[in-house]
């Protein structure tokens, strides 16, 4: 099942921090594992890695029980493109006529009640579709200033991405759960594999990405102890510094990696150079390096700002 060759990427519905949209060729490309088993992510974030490389069973799950719950709606047919498109035309013309008071009206209601289609629509009306909550669990991004956002083109864009999550699920065979990394990975079985992508150590203030370098290590000692193959995803080196982390508790693996660059602010001029490690248990590293060559640009450009 992997190595994978993706030339085209897609994109999920929601957006979050650490998205690996742009790395998940190099992720795919890298990996080498039968698919026998179940592809378990327990840091799914958007999923943008898990709905690109399709595994037929898989165990997804993260302590962002907004992200799970789109997902687990999605499955049940709670939600589908259809009950999106007409919420987001229903919301979208209000937001257009109501303004900022509608934005704070609607994260009001989020923050009581946590609807996934609401859930949706904040992550877009946004400011720069951020998804941040703060040190109690609650949404605290400000409105994003485009009360014109939700023209029909755009809400096309959002309701076939839900129809692509729809017909994703409806082939295969996945599991959604809110859980610790640590639940998560006390499934995992001989012919599984782990794809790991915690939050940057000491970076976030947010509620669902509090993560600090006893978390960091912890994570190192139990994935080492993990019965199948894994693979985790981390900062290596940027223009300031290398990670220390990375050194001293994944030693021993092999480690491939990806530079790009992402811009400064809005100015082209201003680029900063960033190199992504992929730690890949012995074993399960894809060494057909034509098929790398072939495929993995080595560096790539481009701005680091979300796609919506
Ligand atoms: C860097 S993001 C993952 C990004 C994802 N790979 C993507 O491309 O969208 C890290 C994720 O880990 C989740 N998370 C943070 N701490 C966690 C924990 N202790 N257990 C499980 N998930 C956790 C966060 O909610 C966040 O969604």
């Amino acid at each position: 099942m992997l190595p994978k060759a993706i030339q085209k990427i897609k994109v999920p519905p929601v957006k979050c921090q650490g998205i690996k949209t742009k790395l998940v060729p190099f992720i795919s490309e890298s990996i080498k594992w039968e698919g026998v088993g179940k592809w378990i992510e327990p840091f799914l974030g958007s999923g943008v890695v898990a709905f690109n490389i399709q595994p037929k069973r898989a165990l997804l799950a993260d302590t962002n029980k907004y992200i799970i719950q789109l997902y687990k709606d999605i499955q049940s047919g709670k939600i589908d493109s259809q009950i999106v498109r007409e919420y987001l035309l229903e919301n979208g013309e209000l937001l257009r006529k109501k303004g900022d008071d509608y934005y704070y009206q609607k994260r009001k209601e989020f923050n009581e009640k946590g609807g996934t289609l609401d859930f949706l629509f904040l992550n877009r009306a946004s400011f720069n579709g951020l998804m941040r909550f703060n040190s109690k669990g609650i949404y605290n991004v400000p409105f994003g200033k485009k009360p014109e956002r939700f023209r029909k083109a755009y809400i096309t864009k959002i309701a076939n991405q839900i129809g692509w999550i729809q017909s994703l699920l409806s082939i295969t065979d996945w599991e959604f759960m809110v859980a610790d990394y640590e639940k998560t990975l006390s499934n995992a079985k001989e012919n599984d594999f782990v794809y790991l992508d915690p939050p940057y150590i000491g970076r976030s203030t947010d509620y669902f990405n509090d993560w600090k370098e006893d978390d960091a290590i912890r994570l190192a000692e139990i994935t080492h102890c993990l019965p199948c193959g894994f693979a985790l995803s981390m900062w290596k080196q940027n223009k300031y510094r290398e990670n220390e982390h990375l050194k001293s508790h994944w030693n021993g693996h092999t480690i491939k990696t990806f530079s790009h660059f992402y811009h400064v602010g809005s100015n082209e001029d201003l680029r900063n150079a960033m190199t992504e490690a992929l730690v890949i248990k012995t074993g399960f590293e894809n060494t057909d390096f034509s098929f790398n060559q072939k495929v993995i640009p080595k560096l790539e450009s481009y701005q680091i700002n979300l796609d919506l």
